[in-house]
């Protein structure tokens, strides 16, 4: 109904009201990335089935008030509806409009979900749900914001009939306990790669698995000392991000390579994409354009270690040969060349993949660089990548405490030089920022007063 959405922000810019468009759920998710919203208004058609998944999206992202705006006809299907906070149906003037507003955003708080109970479970799209024909994990559902209760023990089979029967009674999730969970992530992992192999499912399907398995993934690297919606607004953008690159055949050839490869790698690269963006933000480079490189940056880092046997780069790096660090050396510059050959990667990107093990004391690899020369993603992108090597080795979960990662960037071996490194400690600032860790007041200095000379610098330390 593109005319009638043109009316409607017609309608609320006259009152002073900005409106942003999106016309599907990509667009959403990229718009919701860029600004604050106070209300979401959802227009239905009934002619595409997508519309029902935005309106589900925003309610499962906490976007809300949401209006759903609707033309109601006897047939038609209104179980989303209840969804919304409020239902405005076609026709209606401009003052029932502006009053379905005004009531959404006084009741708004009355919709604020807030569980306390959230981070003990791990929840899983209901529709999304995946499971052999015998379930490995006790399954719950919620029934309020304190209480979750069993439906199917490990062990039981969870027959798709009884799906079905907990759908029809409008249960939109499963929910999984944390460590569950993890295994739950692995299995899809696995069931990603047996789809991928097979060409007689739908492209569609396949592109809807990979990115259900990102998704999964994203949600498994939660660390209890993030803020929330730091972290929420952070996978939002790597989803979206995993979202575009599903559509690009080469870019998407090349993630799932990564999966394919070996499962630590895959997780790796979306612990860095995460925390590399989260980072970003906390250095106020709001740029879309640059957190899209950022996070595509991140993802791609290690793509060079496709072509090298998994069992160097999983290896202790106190435990390798001299002989096998230098064939691991090469991954980056091997990933230069991979990405070389794809039309749609940008230089900056490239820079990200060849310069994340530079450090700019002279002492990284592969080209000993100092400091100037390194791009300025590229060092936010490899004090991430050696941040996610602490926080999360190999499996997801055990590692480093924050704290001791923090100390370890700071003062371990191959440690922040402020003097040599500035893009290093400004990376650093980023993290402790993300974690509301209490920065060196130099390192705070340090950012403001590149941030004052950016503008005349294109390789300046803040690319904002
Ligand atoms: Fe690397
Ligand atoms: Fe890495």
């Amino acid at each position: 109904m593109p005319e009638a959405t043109n009316q409607i922000k017609a309608a609320l810019e006259s009152q002073s009201y900005a409106v942003s468009l999106a016309g599907d759920l990509v667009s959403v998710k990229i718009l919701i990335t860029q600004k604050r919203f106070d209300l979401a208004l959802c227009a239905f058609s009934g002619k595409s089935a997508e519309e029902s998944d935005v309106l589900i999206w925003l309610a499962e992202n906490k976007v809300r008030p949401i209006i759903a705006v609707a033309e109601i006809r006897p047939d038609a299907t209104t179980a989303h509806f209840s969804i919304a906070d409020q239902v405005l149906a076609i026709p209606f003037t401009k003052d029932e409009l502006i009053s379905a507003i005004e009531v959404a955003w006084v009741f708004r708080d009355l919709t604020d979900q807030s569980a306390s109970l959230e981070h003990e479970y791990c929840r899983v799209n209901i529709d999304d749900f995946v499971s052999g024909k015998t379930i490995q994990f006790d399954i719950f559902i919620q029934l309020s914001e304190q209480k979750y209760v069993k439906i199917a023990r490990a062990g039981d089979e969870l027959s798709l009939d009884r799906i079905r029967s907990y759908k029809s009674k409008e249960v939109a999730h499963l929910y999984l306990r944390k460590d569950d969970f993890r295994k739950y992530v692995s299995f899809n992992v696995r069931l990603a790669s047996a789809v991928g192999g097979k060409a007689t499912i739908e492209a569609r399907k396949r592109i809807s698995v990979c990115r259900h398995t990102a998704e999964l993934v994203l949600d498994g690297l939660y660390l209890d000392e993030l803020d929330p919606t730091a972290f929420a607004e952070g996978k939002i953008f790597i989803e979206s991000t995993v979202s575009l690159v599903s559509e690009d055949r080469e870019l998407y050839g090349l993630l799932e390579s990564i999966r394919e490869h070996s499962r630590p790698l895959y997780f790796h690269a979306m612990a860095v994409s995460l925390y590399s963006v989260m980072v970003a933000r906390r250095l106020e480079w709001t740029s879309t354009q640059n957190l899209f490189k950022i996070a595509l940056g991140g993802l791609l880092h290690d793509i060079g270690e496709k072509e090298l046997d998994p069992r160097i780069a999983e290896h202790d790096l106190a435990k390798i040969t001299s002989d096998e660090r230098k064939i691991l050396e090469t991954h980056c510059t091997r990933g230069l060349a991979i990405l070389t050959e794809i039309r749609s990667i940008s230089d900056d990107v490239l820079q990200i993949v060849v310069h994340h093990h530079e450090n700019g004391t002279g002492s990284g690899y592969p080209s000993r660089l100092r400091s100037p020369q390194i791009h300025p993603l590229a060092r936010v992108v490899g004090v991430v990548d050696r941040f996610c090597k602490l926080m999360y080795t190999g499996e997801v979960g055990s590692g480093y405490s924050l704290k001791a990662a923090i100390e370890e960037l700071m003062s371990g071996e191959g440690g922040i030089e402020p003097d040599s490194d500035p893009n290093g400690c400004i990376a650093i600032l980023g993290l402790m920022r993300l974690f509301r860790i209490p920065p060196p007041e130099h390192f705070v200095e340090l950012h403001q007063r590149t941030m004052a000379n950016s503008p005349n610098h294109q390789r300046a330390t803040d690319p904002k």
